[in-house]
Formats: structure tokens, sequence, C-alpha cells
């Protein structure tokens, strides 16, 4: 069994996962609520959440699978990109266990996790990875394309400004739903009009295919100022309030696929595509999703809801397929990341 462990933002996991990529445990101890004050991940209350959190998890995890320590065959560790107190914690905590058990480490990038998670199955053991495949990581923190061909991850696109999951949470707050919003968008969405309020979609002269959501972000602020669209806690949300969120999730929609669209021209039929990230959770993307590749008659692979959002069972995964390809660390020299592209 492999541990996981991942603290690179606002939630503690740890995870057990067979060789095979079966998924035995996948503990998470989310700081939404502490965060939710101050609308947002404040770095430092985050690491001290993480140091009280992950080691009572670590514990669990293995009493709970009837399991020592000395019985892991490695630990795989998030050690960036991410919040940079918040990823020392786990490493630190992942050297010494790997130290002092003597288990291989292997030090993983969390967009890696995150990009091989569509082929994690729930109750079973994970997809062999094709030759060939695309996947797109929409999250809180990040928005790209990646192609991974035969191992090698190229970068197809990044964005220029936000991430796709900070529109969500930013205009969210603006108009007074609670953070994160994400999930209150898409479930106001559901009963809204999306052809109420139009946005454009961002092109660049160079012809790239990034994203860019901070003129979406701006033009949806705006448009909540001018129409007073607010979201009150003691009230039934409003036709106008749904109709606005149902307008900006189908902006962000209508990018994230006209972006995939571009960047998987060339793919031959039958590729998979993988979506994941915080932001695959939406119920709208998953279902055009979904289509959009029926359409180009490519497979796609929707990640479940559980390996979406932070988790390090998809950790554990992609730990898997790094030790396979002989990527154990130096337990003692393994860094933490702020910044970590994929494939560097
Ligand atoms: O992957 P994740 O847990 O953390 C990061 O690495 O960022 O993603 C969190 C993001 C937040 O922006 C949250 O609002 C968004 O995922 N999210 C959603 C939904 N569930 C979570 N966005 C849209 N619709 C959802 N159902
Ligand atoms: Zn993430």
């Amino acid at each position: 069994m492999i541990l996981g462990i991942e603290t690179s933002c606002d939630e503690t996991s740890v995870a057990l996962v067979s060789p095979e990529g079966r998924v035995h445990a996948n503990l998470i101890a989310s700081q939404i609520e502490t965060h939710r004050p101050y609308g947002g991940v404040v770095p430092e209350i985050a690491s001290r959440e993480h140091l009280d959190h992950l080691m009572p998890l670590v514990e669990k995890a293995l009493a709970d699978q009837s399991l020592e320590l000395e019985e892991l065959s490695a630990i795989a560790v998030t050690s960036g990109p991410g919040l940079i107190g918040a990823l020392l914690v786990g490493v630190a905590a992942a050297q010494g266990l790997a130290y002092g058990s003597s288990k291989p480490l292997v030090a993983v990038n969390h967009l890696e996790g995150h990009l091989l998670s569509g082929f994690m199955r729930r109750d079973a053991d994970a997809r062999e990875l094709p030759e060939l495949f695309y996947s797109i990581v929409v999250s809180g923190g990040h928005s790209s394309i990646y192609r991974v061909d035969r191992g090698r991850v190229s970068v197809m696109n990044r964005t220029r400004d936000d991430a796709a999951g900070e529109v969500f949470d930013k205009v969210a707050k603006y108009v007074g739903l609670p953070y994160p919003g994400g999930p209150h968008v898409d479930r106001l969405a559901r009963e809204g009009d999306a052809s109420r309020f139009s946005f454009a979609l961002p092109q660049f002269k160079d012809g790239a295919p990034d994203f860019s959501f901070s003129g979406l972000k701006a033009n949806a602020i705006r448009i909540a100022e001018a129409e007073k669209v607010t979201a009150a806690d003691d009230q039934e949300p409003t036709r106008l309030l749904r109709d606005f969120c149902a307008s900006l999730q189908s902006a962000i929609i209508d990018q994230l696929i006209d972006r995939l669209e571009k960047v998987t021209a060339d793919a031959p039929s039958g590729t998979p595509v993988c979506l994941t990230g915080g932001v695959a959770a939406n119920s709208e993307l998953r279902e055009r999703f979904e289509s959009w590749a029926a359409d180009r008659d490519l497979e796609p692979l929707i990640a479940e809801r559980a390996f979406c959002t932070d988790n390090a069972a998809m950790i554990a995964h992609a730990g898997i397929h790094k030790l396979r390809s002989g990527g154990a660390a130096d337990a003692l020299r393994v860094p933490a990341h702020s910044r970590w592209q994929p494939g560097e």
C-alpha cells in the first residue's frame, strides 16, 4: 500500500492506495469553515491547520486499515505547486515518516495528481494510462489543458490571469454567496435562464488557445452592481440571481469547451480526454463536456467527484506511476515548490 499526503492548499488529506491504484482510504480534513469568514484561503492559517490535522489523519488511515507504517511500500507527497508553508508541513511529515521507516519517498506534482485522476475509479483498480490522452484541470488555483504522450506531459494552454474557480468564487462572494461560491452558483444556475446576460468569449490576437477569465469576472461584477444582484441568507433566491448565475456559469463553460476544441483539434478519434479539478464537480460542465466529447468522437473521462477536489488518493496514484518510472527521491532532499509545471 502507498501512503499519499496532500497539504498544498486548504485540504489536509491522507490516502492509502494499492499498487494497482485501488483507493482503500481517502481521508480529508477540509478547512473551508475556518477560512470562510475571510472569503478565501489565509495561508498562515492553512499551515497551522495542516499541522494540527495531518498526523492524526495518518494514524487514523493506518488504524482503519489495520496497517503499521512498516507495512507500507512507499510514501507519496505533494511537493508543489501550492502555498509554500502548507506544502512544507506535508513534505516535512512525509520526510520524517519515510526516513524513520526506511520507505521510498516520491515527490508528486499536485497538478499531475489532478491530471491523472480521471483514470481512478471508485472501489476498483485504476485504469492503465493510455499512450495518448488529454486532461483539463480546472480548479480554484489552476486552469490548464495538458497532453500526455507516452508519459510526457505537454502544457497546451494556461490562464493568462485568473483560474476558472476564482471567477466562480469571487463573483459569488461579490453577490453575497458563501465561500467557496462554485457549488452555490452551480445549484442556483440549475433553475436560471442562461440567455439573460451575455459575455464575450475572449480571443487572443496571437491565436493562442489560452484561458482568460479576468474580463468575464469584471463584467459579471459590473452587471451585478448595475442590476443589484444579491443573495440574502434569509430569502428565497430571486429569478435575477438564478439567471445571473446561469449566465455566468454558461460563459465560463463556453470558454472551457472552446479551448478544448482548439487544443484537441488533431486528436485521433477515441482519444481519452479527462475532466478534473474542483470545478469539474460542476453539473453543467460535466454534461456539456460529455456531449462535446461525444460530438468530437473522443472518450470523455470525468473524474469521480471525490477525486476532483483536492485529495491525497490522486497524489498516491500519481506517485505509483512516478515510482514505476524510477522516480523515488532521497527522503531528506525533497523540496517544496510554490511553482512547478507538470513535466518540468
Ligand atoms: O481542486 P480544488 O478543491 O482546489 C484547488 O486546487 O483550487 O478546487 C476548488 C474550486 C473552488 O473554486 C470551488 O468553487 C470550485 O472548485 N468548485 C466548483 C464546484 N465545486 C467546487 N465550481 C463550480 N461548480 C461546482 N459544483
Ligand atoms: Zn487542486
